[in-house]
């Protein structure tokens, strides 16, 4: 099958398109010919050797790309809720050294495997799984959110517009940070208030926030610390050092409350994404698409970024 792959780990000049071995379905795997990817941060990081060592497990040559659509082509023994010729999507074992989505053909753990409901696309449902269920289990770990005030930075992006749109189907009064370009969207997808983060540093706000969601990632904790009311949630989607030893050792008596917004791949998580989106109460952003060959270019234009919503590979 043709596939994206790469022997060293480096920028986007080290992946390669070309023909790597057929995938073998397992006996609790569920072999999909991919019709759709999206390309996420974490594939790059991934194809850097960057972040956390778990992903540093896998042999060369390695097959990045975490999120899918397709079809089911093979269903191994004990897999009883998807069948050959069913429109699946999910999310590859990639970040623990399995193969990758930016592949004619994935084999992977049917607990990842979910049915695409009627009347959404493969493009769509590839665009899904790590920015929703991120964004998802971050909020989730704030309780109920009806009513309270949340900052949200990257809000224009992969993880940021899902946390957008959930918090506002849950209630939630919603201030994001984005690019001066993206206002007018997050604005559209029911941002009550828009801050370009070039003319608006954190300090140009008070202590008015029971969440401070930064799906951006590099903020410090003291600098967020000063915007969250009492008793509130610093949210992230970038755990390291000192964050993640807060979320761990002192969630419960640190103020703010430290939460790790990390991929969350529950059953729960899924339905409330689906469900939602096929009530129209979300949408999905794609802003640009590539082909397989061109790989490399969707890498770059994600590592570039300001481009808003999820960039996709299309098969
Ligand atoms: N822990 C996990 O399981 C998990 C899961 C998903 C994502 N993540 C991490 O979360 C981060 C975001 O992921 P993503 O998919 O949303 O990435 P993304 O699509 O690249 O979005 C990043 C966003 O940050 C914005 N941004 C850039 N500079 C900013 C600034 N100074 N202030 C506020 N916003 C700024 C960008 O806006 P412009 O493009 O307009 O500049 C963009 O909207 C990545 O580091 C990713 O690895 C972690």
């Amino acid at each position: 099958m043709q596939a994206v792959y790469f022997e060293k780990f480096g920028g986007s000049e080290v992946l390669r398109v070309g023909e790597m071995p057929d995938p073998v379905c397992g006996s609790s795997q569920v072999l999909v010919e991919v019709k759709a990817a999206s390309v996420n941060p974490v594939d790059y990081k991934i194809v850097a050797g960057e972040g956390l060592p778990l992903p540093l497990f896998g042999k060369f040559p390695r097959i990045p790309g975490s999120d899918f659509a397709g079809v089911v082509l093979e269903t191994g023994r004990s897999v009883k809720h998807v069948s050959p010729g069913d429109r699946v999507y999910g999310v590859s074992t990639s970040f623990f050294g399995g193969p990758g989505s930016h592949a004619e053909r994935l084999a992977t753990n049917q607990r990842v495997v979910r049915r695409i409901p009627q009347g959404l696309s493969f493009e769509t449902m590839s665009a899904i799984p790590v920015g929703a269920l991120t964004a998802l289990n971050g909020l989730r770990q704030c309780g109920n959110l009806s009513g309270k005030r949340i900052l949200l930075t990257g809000a224009s992006g992969g993880v940021g517009l899902f946390a957008l749109q959930l918090a506002k189907n849950f209630g939630a009064h919603v201030t994001t940070i984005c690019s001066a370009k993206n206002v007018a969207l997050v604005k559209r997808l029911g941002s009550d208030d828009a801050r370009d983060y070039a003319n608006t540093p954190l300090t140009a706000f008070g202590r008015d926030f029971d969440i401070f969601f930064d799906a951006y990632g590099p903020t410090e904790l003291k600098d967020a610390a000063k915007l969250i009311r009492a008793g509130g949630y610093y949210v992230t989607t970038l755990p390291r050092g000192a964050k993640i030893f807060k979320a761990v050792f002192g969630f419960a008596f640190h103020n703010p409350r430290v939460v790790m917004a990390n991929l969350s791949i529950k059953k729960e998580g899924f339905e409330t994404i689906e469900k939602l989106l096929v009530d129209k109460k979300i949408e999905v952003l794609i802003s640009q698409k590539f082909s397989l060959a061109k790989a490399a270019e969707a890498y770059e234009t994600l590592m570039k970024g300001g481009v808003p919503g999820k960039i996709i590979i299309t098969l």
